[in-house]
C-alpha cells in the first residue's frame, strides 16, 4: 500500500497517481486488483450510492459503514475516507472525534476534507500532528454547493488567487496531497508546479500529477455525470441488458415448464 510520503516521492519522479472512489466491498476489490493507487471513499457516494441530490445529507455512520466494506476489499491500495459535511467543520477538536473514528473503525490511511482557509489549515495542521494523514480539497467544493453550486470555480483572477493560497496554506499546514476539483487547467497547472505535494485533479486539467473520476461516472453506471468526467464503459446499458435477458429467460422456462407439484405432508 503506498504511503502518504511515497505520494510525495511519487510526484518527484513524474510518476502519476491514478485514484478512483468506491463505496462498497466488491467494487473496491476490483479498482484494487486493477491496480488503482489510491482509492478514495467519496462522500460522492451520497449522490451516486445512496442517491441524494448533493453530499450534504450523508452522515459521519453512514460514511463508516461503506469504509468499512472497502476497506475489507483493499489489499494493496492506499484508502482514503472523506470527512461528510458538519463531521468537521465546527471546530479542530470534531475533527479529531471524526478523523480518529475513521482510522479505528476502518483500515484506512487517511482522511480527506474540504476548503482551504485559514480555520480549515488549522484544523489539517491538528489532525496531521496527531498523526492523521490528510488530503485537501479545494476548488469547487460540493459540502459548499449551496454558495456555489456545481459550477467551475476559480474563473475571475480574485478567485484563482485565493485557490491557490488555499492550497499552498493546506501544504503548509500538512496536508500530504490536494484534490483539485474543476477549475481551470492553467490554474491546476499553477499549483501544481508550486507545491511540493502531489495534486489530484478532476475537472482540472492533464497537467495534475493525478487523477481522480467518480467510479459510477467511469463505468457508466448512472443516468447522469458531469461534462468533465470520461466514461470507460456503459454499464447502465450492459446492466439493462443483462436484467431482461434474465427476466424473458425467467419468463420462457416458466411456460415450458410442468406446473409444480405440490408435496403431501
Ligand atoms: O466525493 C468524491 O468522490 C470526491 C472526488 C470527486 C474527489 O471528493
Ligand atoms: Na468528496
Amino acid at each position: 500500500m503506498p504511503t502518504p510520503q511515497q505520494l510525495i516521492q511519487w510526484k518527484q519522479q513524474g510518476r502519476a497517481i491514478a485514484v478512483l472512489t468506491a463505496w462498497d466491498y466488491a467494487i473496491a476489490q476490483i479498482l484494487d486488483h486493477a491496480g488503482v493507487d489510491v482509492i478514495l471513499v467519496g462522500d460522492s457516494l451520497a449522490m451516486v450510492a445512496l442517491g441524494h441530490d448533493t453530499t450534504l445529507p450523508l452522515t459521519l455512520d453512514e460514511m463508516l459503514h461503506h469504509a468499512k466494506a472497502v476497506c475489507r476489499g483493499v489489499k494493496q491500495a492506499l484508502v482514503i475516507v472523506d470527512l461528510p459535511f458538519m463531521s468537521y467543520q465546527e471546530s479542530p477538536q470534531q475533527a479529531i472525534h471524526s478523523a480518529g473514528r475513521v482510522l479505528k473503525e476502518t483500515g484506512a490511511g487517511g482522511v480527506k476534507l474540504e476548503g482551504g482557509h485559514a480555520a480549515m489549515a488549522e484544523t489539517v495542521s491538528k489532525l496531521v500532528h496527531i498523526g492523521i494523514p490528510v488530503m485537501g480539497h479545494v476548488g469547487l467544493t460540493p459540502q459548499s454547493v449551496r454558495q456555489t453550486g456545481f459550477r467551475q470555480q476559480g474563473t475571475s483572477p480574485e478567485d484563482k488567487e485565493r485557490i491557490l493560497s488555499e492550497a499552498i496554506a493546506l501544504e503548509q499546514a500538512g496536508a500530504f496531497s490536494i484534490v483539485l476539483e474543476h477549475i481551470p487547467a492553467d490554474l491546476a497547472q499553477t499549483i501544481s508546479e508550486k507545491l511540493t505535494i502531489p495534486t489530484i485533479g478532476i475537472g482540472a486539467g492533464h497537467h495534475c500529477d493525478g487523477q481522480v473520476l467518480v467510479t459510477s461516472d467511469v463505468l457508466g453506471l448512472g443516468t447522469w455525470k458531469p461534462k468533465f468526467a470520461k466514461s470507460y464503459l456503459n454499464l447502465y446499458e450492459l446492466i439493462t441488458q443483462a436484467a431482461q435477458d434474465y427476466c424473458s429467460e425467467v419468463r420462457q422456462n416458466a411456460a415450458i415448464q410442468e406446473p409444480r407439484q405440490f408435496l403431501e405432508p
